[in-house]
């Protein structure tokens, strides 16, 4: 089970607020999966984490624009990718042809924790020493 953790702790309420939720539903997909809940429940709890994990991008990128943030491109490369390959495995849960697994919870844990500690660490530190900017997104 992924836990939160103080090494997933940025110092910025807002970001660690979303981080907690995201890791909070990656939590529960993996508790269902473990315990072999129903696909309708697994998908659902999948499109939660969708949900929230889209907006929590654009929450970032919004951040990111409003204070200058010189790697947004390359931020939000990282995002539109997971947010793709999210879609391509909705689509494929939907049509039968795929599932949430314990693979798949694996990557999407190594995915979250490894993020939060590097790009969004990276952001988190720069808002900080831009307190003005940070503060009006
Ligand atoms: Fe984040
Ligand atoms: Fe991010």
């Amino acid at each position: 089970m992924a836990s939160w953790s103080a090494d997933l702790e940025l110092g910025n309420p807002s970001m660690d607020d979303d981080h907690k939720q995201l890791v909070m539903l990656v939590n529960e997909l993996e508790y269902s999966v473990d315990h072999r809940r129903s696909s309708d429940v697994i998908r659902a709890q999948f499109e939660d984490l969708m949900t929230v994990a889209d907006r929590h991008f654009c929450h970032e990128e919004r951040m990111m624009r409003q204070a200058g943030y010189p790697d947004f491109r390359g931020h939000k490369k990282l995002h539109d990718d997971l947010t793709r390959d999210l879609h391509t495995l909705m689509r494929q849960i939907a049509s039968g042809e795929g599932e949430v697994s314990h693979t798949t919870i694996e990557w999407l844990k190594g995915w979250v924790g490894g993020h939060i500690r590097g790009e969004d660490r990276k952001l988190a530190k720069f808002l900080a020493e831009r307190p003005l900017l940070s503060r009006i997104a």
